[in-house]
């Protein structure tokens, strides 16, 4: 079957251990479920995946890509949630010690097919098309926990997104939006900012501008160039949660800040298949709907990973399957 898979590591060009090409069919064991993927979408993850980063050379050639929605083998509308915890875990998977995201240890979703265990299989509304779903078990997932479960966010507080243009925080724009919370955004481009205030955020600013005033939370995933504004844009008692760190670690911690202000540093991964059904059923009360930069054939694959390597989006990039 087609597949977009990593079949060599490069730190500094991971674009060149990319292929699209024939891998195997999956060969579900028992309990796990054959999907036919209908649509896929890239994660910033499938990028560091082919810097060796999660992904050890040993377990080469790997399928990439977490999040796919597609047709489970009885022909029901399904989307996959992404993270595989072990048989014996009860309670919250993102904190089985043991979990992985799919193209981490099992076969990922840019694929024909991939297999899951079947209680990953969470049903796909009809009024969702099969490439909005495919955004929702990655990146929409880590915003709906990052502002509602591990940041506390309310209605008529205000958020601060940093970096407003990838997969993530376009969805945290959106998702704050559409609950009643003001939105700020920063980006490095005037064009993106632009689009994060077409999007629903109230104001966007160039990276490490003043504010108009202190915020209740930051949104990061950009780490170290804007790790020091989030925490001096936090009101005292504010929170940043965390969830990714794009440009690397920051160079200063902000400790003497953190503890003068009383400022909670909150990290945050990934959903649990509860919150996946929950952000489902939050897209179909509210309308809203996953923030789509381009879709392609995933024989094209290529191009949708060359415009993310270069940070030139807005939103997600979706394959066609
Ligand atoms: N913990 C988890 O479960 C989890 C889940 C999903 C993602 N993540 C992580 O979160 C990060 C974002 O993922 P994504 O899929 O949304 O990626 P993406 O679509 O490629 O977005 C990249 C983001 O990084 C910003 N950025 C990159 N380099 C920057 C720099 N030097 N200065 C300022 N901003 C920079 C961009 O902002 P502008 O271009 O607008 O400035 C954009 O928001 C990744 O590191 C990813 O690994 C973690």
């Amino acid at each position: 079957m087609l597949a977009a898979y990593a079949a060599r590591i490069d730190p500094d060009d991971p674009l060149s251990g990319l292929e699209i090409g024939d891998r195997p069919a999956p060969e579900p064991p028992d309990g796990w479920a054959v999907v036919t993927v209908r649509a896929a979408s890239l994660n910033h993850h499938d990028l560091w995946s082919l810097r060796g980063v999660g992904l050890p050379a040993d377990r080469l050639p790997m399928i990439l890509g977490c999040d796919a929605a597609g047709l489970d083998e009885d022909g029901n509308e399904v989307v996959v949630h992404a993270v595989i915890s072990d048989p014996a875990w009860r309670g919250d998977e993102t904190f089985d010690p043991k979990r992985s995201l799919l193209s981490e240890r099992f076969q990922g979703a840019l694929a024909e097919q991939v297999a899951v265990p079947r209680a990953n299989l969470v049903p796909k509304p009809a009024g969702l098309s099969f490439e909005e779903a495919a955004c929702l078990p990655t990146a929409w997932l880590t915003a709906y926990r990052m502002l509602f479960t591990r940041g506390g966010v309310v209605p008529g507080q205000t958020v601060l997104v940093q970096g407003a243009g990838g997969g993530v925080a376009t969805a945290l724009i959106v998702l704050a939006k559409a609950a009643g919370v003001r939105v700020w955004a920063t980006s490095r481009s005037a064009e993106k900012r632009a689009r994060a205030v077409a999007l629903g955020a109230d104001q966007a600013f160039e990276p490490g501008a003043r504010l108009p005033a202190r915020v209740d939370a930051v949104m990061e995933t950009v780490g170290k160039a804007t790790w020091s504004h989030s925490a001096k844009s936090l009101k005292p008692g504010g929170v940043i949660v965390v969830s990714g760190a794009t440009s690397g670690e920051p160079s200063a911690a902000e400790l003497t800040r953190i503890f003068f202000l009383q400022l909670s540093v909150v990290g945050s991964t990934m959903g649990t298949r509860d919150e996946l059904e929950r952000l489902i059923a939050f897209c179909t009360t509210t309308g809203v709907r996953p923030v789509i930069d381009a879709t392609m054939p995933l024989a094209e694959a290529r191009a949708g990973f060359e415009a993310m390597a270069a940070g030139d989006l807005v939103g997600k990039i979706v394959f066609s399957v």
